[in-house]
């Protein structure tokens, strides 16, 4: 590694040429990710504090982030494969937890709900960067019933209702004109006040989880892992829940 890019090198090329080019020797220091590195914090977590169920303990943890002002605490990633292993990930808001899992709607025909159809296991991933905290989960996702849909569906405002029936979620779309007036058609049709149907293709995940890992920076990347994995329970009976210690 040369002077110039190594971390810590001042970015003066840069100064010369803003546009930065696409030479890594031009990039200036303060956007260089590999000189980027936070000291995460000294405090630990002990499986001796942990709940002894993984969504009771993800409650405590929710509960931390809303606290301490996380932007979107609900925001998580989840990815899903097609059935030959090809992964993809996007953001979606968990609307829902409880012991039975993880909850999040979307449209059935997207991609997400296409490799789901063919592949139901699924990870989530909860990013709490600026408590250098994450959760991984990872399980099988399945449609919640209508009767739950419907009633959360109704909940959302009225736009975000319209929005659902305008998208056809994930397919290529000519223009924004196109969706605009696709909107357009429907809110006359539906006019603020006046209920609007569920759209068929729109509906909410359960992601039943088989593991759920905590994980918490600590100093010098020793960080702490904690991580339930389901060991019984099948068939309908209650889940038994083995709590491990993973390196980090
Ligand atoms: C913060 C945030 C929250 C989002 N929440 C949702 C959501 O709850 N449901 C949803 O379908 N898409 C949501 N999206 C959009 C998705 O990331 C994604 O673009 C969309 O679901 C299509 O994904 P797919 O083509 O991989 O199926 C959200 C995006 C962001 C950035």
């Amino acid at each position: 590694m040369s002077e110039q890019n190594a971390p810590g090198a001042r970015g003066e090329d840069a100064e010369r040429e803003p546009d930065g080019g696409a030479r890594r020797a031009h990039v200036p220091h303060v956007l260089d990710p590999a000189g980027m590195r936070e000291q995460y914090r000294a405090e630990g977590i002990e499986a001796e504090g942990f709940a002894a169920e993984p969504m009771d303990q993800f409650g405590r943890w929710f509960a931390d982030a809303v606290a301490a002002g996380i932007f979107e605490p609900n925001a998580m990633v989840v990815s899903t494969a097609d059935t030959r292993g090809r992964p993809s990930s996007r953001t979606v808001l968990l609307k829902q937890y409880a012991a039975r899992g993880f909850v999040f709607y979307t449209n059935h025909t997207s991609r997400k709900g296409r490799e789901i159809a063919e592949n139901p296991h699924v990870a989530l991933l909860f990013p709490w960067h600026p408590m250098a905290r994450q959760v991984l989960v990872t399980g099988t996702a399945a449609h919640v019933d209508r009767a739950e849909t419907a009633a959360y569906f109704h909940s959302r405002p009225h736009g975000s209702q319209l929005g659902a029936w305008a998208s056809e979620q994930s397919r290529v779309v000519a223009s924004r004109e196109v969706l605009d007036e696709q909107y357009a058609r429907l809110a006359a049709r539906y006019p603020e006040g006046s209920e609007v149907p569920v759209p068929p293709h729109w509906g909410g995940y359960l992601v039943t989880p088989e593991t759920v890992e905590f994980w918490q920076g600590r100093e010098n990347r020793l960080h702490d892992r904690l991580r339930y994995r389901r060991t019984g329970g099948e068939q309908g009976a209650e889940p038994e829940w083995t709590l491990e210690r993973l390196s980090p």
